[in-house]
């Protein structure tokens, strides 16, 4: 029996970048140069797997409504999607950072009801709901740090990694959130269906991953 067709969802950008050698490692690259091609789906060396090259929000979509069997994406995004629609049997490792709340250095945040600019929108709305807090979310699309600054925000959740950017703006981290670093998810139907293939790339994956952190 010829081995069941999948389909991967890459998460383009950075991610890409760190992805791509720990795949070629577990044995699967792309059959032309992924990062340069305006393309968006393309055949690997492997003839049952497709590599799909997407928005890392669009990832989570992709793998639960199962049009791709397997995605790699960032934490955060998997956060923000906010579904348990699919598994996620493995942490790759990479892109390591944090989400956080933060806010102009020294501010009070001890207002009646804050004003919380992110693009995580729902992982906001769940933070600050779990705090008790009543909190207007403001929906941004990038440059958070700008929020505070410009009076719009009274703070931002974002993604800190090294803290440069928000120092570089006078602000400071305040409450984590979570760990965030680049996973592996799998759509259910596809874990039982193509339980062989999944495996294997799972498990090829994972010594990568072991290889990776040794060196
Ligand atoms: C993220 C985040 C911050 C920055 C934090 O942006 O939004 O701007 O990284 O990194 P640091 O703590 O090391 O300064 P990213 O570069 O991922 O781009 P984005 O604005 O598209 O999210």
């Amino acid at each position: 029996m010829s081995p069941a067709k999948l389909v991967i969802a890459l998460t383009k950008g950075r991610i890409l970048d760190e992805v791509l050698p720990l795949l070629e490692q577990a044995g699967v690259t792309p059959q032309e140069d992924i990062r340069n091609s305006r393309k968006l789906l393309f055949d690997s060396n492997l003839p049952n797997v497709r590599l799909m090259v997407i928005r890392g929000s669009d990832v989570p979509t992709y793998v639960e409504l199962g049009s791709a069997d397997i995605g790699i994406a960032g934490k955060d995004m998997i956060l923000e999607y906010g579904s348990q629609g699919f598994y996620e049997p493995l942490d790759l490792k990479l892109a390591r950072c944090r989400l956080m709340t933060a806010a102009a250095v020294g501010a009070r945040l001890d207002g009646p009801r804050l004003r919380v600019a992110s693009k995580f929108v729902n992982i906001a709305k769940r933070f600050f709901a779990e705090q008790g807090r009543q909190v207007d979310i403001i929906k941004l699309n990038g440059a958070l740090e700008l929020a505070p600054l410009m009076g719009l925000a009274d703070c931002i959740v974002d993604i800190v990694d090294t803290g440069k950017t928000l120092k570089a703006h006078g602000l400071e981290s305040r409450d984590w959130i979570a760990d965030v670093s680049t996973r592996v998810i799998v759509n259910r139907a596809a874990m039982k269906i193509k339980h062989a293939e999944v495996q294997a790339l799972l498990q090829r994956l994972q010594q990568a991953v072991e290889r990776q952190q040794v060196v």
